[in-house]
């Protein structure tokens, strides 16, 4: 057995603990003065190699929302990581310091390789191009919240599949829930990676892949964009000819069914117009909030609190 439970990608979750993870934020949501205490005197390490305003300030808000309180830093240039210290030493010092630690870093499996040197639970805030599976954790419940279940959904992704951490981590999950479909929408040079179309396969799950957004809408219960992830190109040139390949407006808002949802991780850059934003189907800043609840109940759930 692991010294600890910790969160490197969604499926070290049961379906059963995703669903006890909703409902536990949920009564976070509806008694947030209840939990004011319950981790007090514990310590979170925030460690952001690479930029973030919502995980970082999510999980930072979160623990001090428990009583608990953060170290860390958002810059890699200010800690030892610049004198050429190890990912393995770093895990280790500062797990002497923190009783749980978040990492996000742009190289792929580094939150597992942490965790492998940390003494205390390591959360995965996103690793290179892989999986994000808090921002997952979120999006169960946003969909639980607007949607009011976790199967039987049709859903569409659109945008930068490829390389769209949030988007593996989120179809990967959502397809052991039973009867969820999807519909992969982005340009050939951005498309779904193999590893994830074969993980959904191995459960049976329906899906198809299209460049077509509009054409795709009015069968969607839910519609979940993402941005095209210019840090993950080789290419500036190839960036910039695929960026504003998709771009959701209210027009074509008219083609989805009057309780689609819309979704996304944001950071927004240009796929999707503001005038959305006011669409009661528009969802993703109450996102963003639901982000901070279920990070809490992550926290308390890691911790045993
Ligand atoms: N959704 C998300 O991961 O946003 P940040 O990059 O701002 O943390």
């Amino acid at each position: 057995m692991p010294r600890f439970r910790n969160l490197i990608d969604p499926s070290d979750f049961s379906v059963d603990e995703l669903y006890e993870l909703v409902a536990d934020a949920q009564k976070i949501i509806s008694s947030p003065d209840n939990f004011k205490h319950v981790a007090d005197g514990k310590i979170l390490a925030s460690l952001f190699y690479e930029p973030s305003t919502r995980t970082k300030f999510s999980f930072d808000s979160a623990m001090l929302r428990l009583g608990g309180q953060v170290i860390g830093f958002s810059d890699p240039s200010t800690s030892s990581t610049a004198k050429g210290e190890t990912i393995a030493d770093s895990a280790k010092t500062v797990s002497q310091y923190a009783d749980i630690i978040v990492v996000r870093h742009p190289k792929e499996g580094t939150a597992r390789l942490m965790s492998k040197f940390a003494d205390c639970p390591v959360i995965n805030a996103g690793d290179g191009g892989h999986q994000h599976p808090t921002q997952t954790l979120t999006d169960l419940l946003t969909i639980m919240s607007c949607v009011g279940r976790l199967d039987n959904l049709s859903v569409g992704v659109c945008g930068d599949l490829k390389f769209g951490r949030t988007i593996h981590s989120l179809v990967t999950c959502l397809a052991r829930f039973p009867r969820n479909r999807f519909v992969f929408i982005s340009p050939d040079e951005l498309s779904m990676p193999a590893y994830v179309k074969e993980t959904i396969s191995k459960h049976g799950v329906e899906f198809c892949e299209t460049s077509d957004l509009e054409g795709s809408m009015p069968q969607l219960d839910i519609l979940y964009m993402s941005r095209v992830q210019r840090e993950r190109f080789v290419s500036e040139e190839e960036y910039l000819r695929l960026k504003d390949y998709f771009i959701l407006t209210a027009a074509k808002m008219q083609c989805a069914k009057p309780d689609m949802i819309v979704m996304h991780p944001l950071p927004r850059v240009n796929e999707i117009a503001t005038e959305v934003d006011s669409d009661p189907r528009a969802k993703y800043f109450e996102q963003v909030r639901f982000g901070m609840f279920i990070r809490m109940a992550l926290i308390m759930k890691l911790l045993n609190l």
